[in-house]
């Protein structure tokens, strides 16, 4: 699976946020090991506190479905109905759920605006010193 492929499945995904409070939509697609993707996109709520991210919502999923090795997540967000002109960077409490599941030194994070514009990192610089 390249980078560009998972990039790809996250925008598709998008198509799926559920953010009438904020207005913006994210996508994201984690890959197992084993090289299973699972889909998140952002669930929001009128009490606010209550919304999930893109990427937990992947997570979620793929740990109920008894997932429990990952490899990378690509993630995209925008203003609903227009092209990412900014990468997305997961939020502390994703980057949390990421420590629980995931190698810090070889998990990494697909920051995408498209298929051709991304940049990688590994979940140790988002989150160093992380707790786990
Ligand atoms: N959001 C995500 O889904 N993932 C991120 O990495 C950053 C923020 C969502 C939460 C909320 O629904 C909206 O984007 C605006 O913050």
């Amino acid at each position: 699976m390249t980078n560009t492929e998972l990039i790809l499945e996250a925008k598709k995904a998008r198509e799926r946020a559920y953010a009438p409070y904020s207005h913006h939509s994210v996508g994201a697609a984690l890959l197992t090991k084993s090289g299973k993707i699972y889909h998140g996109c952002n669930i929001e709520n009128a009490a606010y506190t209550p919304t999930n991210c893109a990427e937990r919502t992947a997570f979620f999923r793929a740990v109920y479905e008894g997932e429990r090795e990952f490899s990378k997540i690509a993630v995209v967000g925008a203003p609903k109905g227009m092209e990412a002109d900014l990468l997305t960077a997961p939020c502390g409490v994703c980057r949390q759920v990421m420590m629980e599941f995931c190698d810090p030194d070889s998990f990494e994070i697909v920051m995408a605006k498209n298929p051709d514009e991304y940049q990688i990192y590994i979940l140790d610089e988002l989150m160093p010193l992380g707790f786990g």
